[in-house]
């Protein structure tokens, strides 16, 4: 037998087998049958902005090359983005601390590996997005989960990050988050970025749901402090997942470490996805409609699931998901959601994958699908639920 690596450890990411059950479930309706609700996919169902399609296309009959970028990107790309955050966020970001990056994933183990070493601990809340901690564990790192409930709007607190002993290396966090949806506050985050600034630990701030909050302030972590990174992509708000770009604002010291990084590890983002991606700016009219679709599923679900059965729900705050404890039906939300699935044709994601210890009575709606299916979805589980 040969020798693997630790990374041949690393488990799955179970929403990916949840959307291969419905597909298959779908696939296997007799005609005329109702249709699955699909409830677990966590990407935007619309294509990317006109603006952003028609830049590709004109760029690829012009004949461009295509060729590699440099590692961080193209000049006007990035420069594009940080003037992003001057309009956004009113704050001034240098675009050479703006790296372009294969989707905020990419970003995942080039800031890991620049800012951590093996061993070193990296804190987040649970529950929490699978891949972080996959990807620190891959790496030789150590994620450090910390247990967060409703009272913190599932989000890390000062207090829990004081009661570490020993400190981590770092923190992790999204606001808005997945699975939960939610956010922290302004004075939250900034609380957070100075504790992490004074205490030696380096945060990391995925900031890859912005541009969908629904009446939270949305705050960048890169306007609180300057030893954070901050991870974005135009995956969500901008509805590109599958052109595979996201970018980091990276502090000065990491700056020319994760270029090396960036070199041998990726050479470059999709060229031209980056076209692409700079004039995804300009389709903000489109993007505000797909949000506001967001919004009306969201209250739609707000409005009936609780009378459904599923009445605790996280605070849902942003990006497109609903966080339900279902410890009052069941405690192995795999077994639940797989029974959902067959007698309900409704598929959500069950917790496990995103809080192995509590993960059993939880499940995770997500409501960036069609409208027509969210209008349904409410009554369908009643009956379900009643039957
Ligand atoms: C919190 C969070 N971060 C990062 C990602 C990865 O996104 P990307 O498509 O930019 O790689 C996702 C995808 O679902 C996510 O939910």
């Amino acid at each position: 037998m040969l020798k693997t690596g630790r990374g041949a450890e690393a488990p799955p990411f179970l929403v990916m087998d949840v959307i291969a059950a419905a597909n298959a479930r779908e696939a296997a309706l007799p005609p005329g049958a109702p249709g699955v609700l699909r409830m677990e996919v966590g990407q935007p169902s619309t294509g990317a902005p006109r603006a952003a399609v028609e830049a590709a296309m004109r760029a690829l009959s012009a004949g461009a090359p295509m060729g590699y970028t440099e590692a961080f990107g193209l000049r006007s790309l990035r420069e594009r983005i940080a003037r992003h955050y001057e309009e956004k966020y009113a704050v001034t970001v240098a675009p050479n601390r703006v790296a372009v990056t294969v989707g905020a994933s990419g970003a995942f183990p080039l800031a890991f590996l620049a800012a951590f070493d093996p061993g070193d601990r990296v804190a987040m809340a649970a529950p929490f997005y699978p891949p972080y901690a996959n990807i620190l564990t891959a790496l030789g790192m150590v994620p450090q989960l910390l247990p967060c409930d409703a009272s913190t709007r599932f989000q890390p607190s000062i207090a829990m990050l004081e009661a570490l002993d020993p400190r981590p290396d770092g923190l992790i966090v999204a606001s808005p988050c997945n699975p939960a949806g939610t956010m922290l506050s302004a004075g939250e985050l900034g609380a957070i970025a100075r504790w992490c600034h004074e205490n030696g630990v380096r945060l990391i701030s995925d900031e890859i749901y912005h541009g969908l909050s629904y009446g939270m302030e949305e705050t960048t972590a890169a306007a609180l402090s300057d030893s954070a990174v901050v991870i974005n992509s135009f995956s969500k708000y901008f509805s590109m997942t599958g052109w595979r770009i996201g970018w980091m604002v990276l502090p000065e010291d990491l700056i020319r470490p994760v270029e090396c990084l960036a070199q041998n590890m990726f050479i470059s983002a999709p060229h031209v996805a980056q076209v692409a991606a700079e004039a995804a700016f300009g389709g903000v009219e489109e993007l505000e409609a797909n949000k506001a679709a967001y919004a009306r599923n969201r209250d739609r679900l707000l409005a009936g699931l609780p009378a459904a059965g599923f009445d605790r729900l996280a605070a849902a705050d942003g990006a497109f998901y609903l966080w339900a404890d279902i410890g009052h039906l069941t405690n192995d939300s795999v077994a639940f959601a797989a029974r959902m699935l067959a007698e309900a044709g409704i598929a959500a994601t069950p917790g496990v994958d995103f809080d192995p210890a509590r993960g059993g009575r939880f499940l995770r709606f997500s409501y960036c699908g069609a409208e027509a299916a969210m209008a349904e979805a409410p009554a369908r589980l009643y009956s379900w639920l009643r039957r």
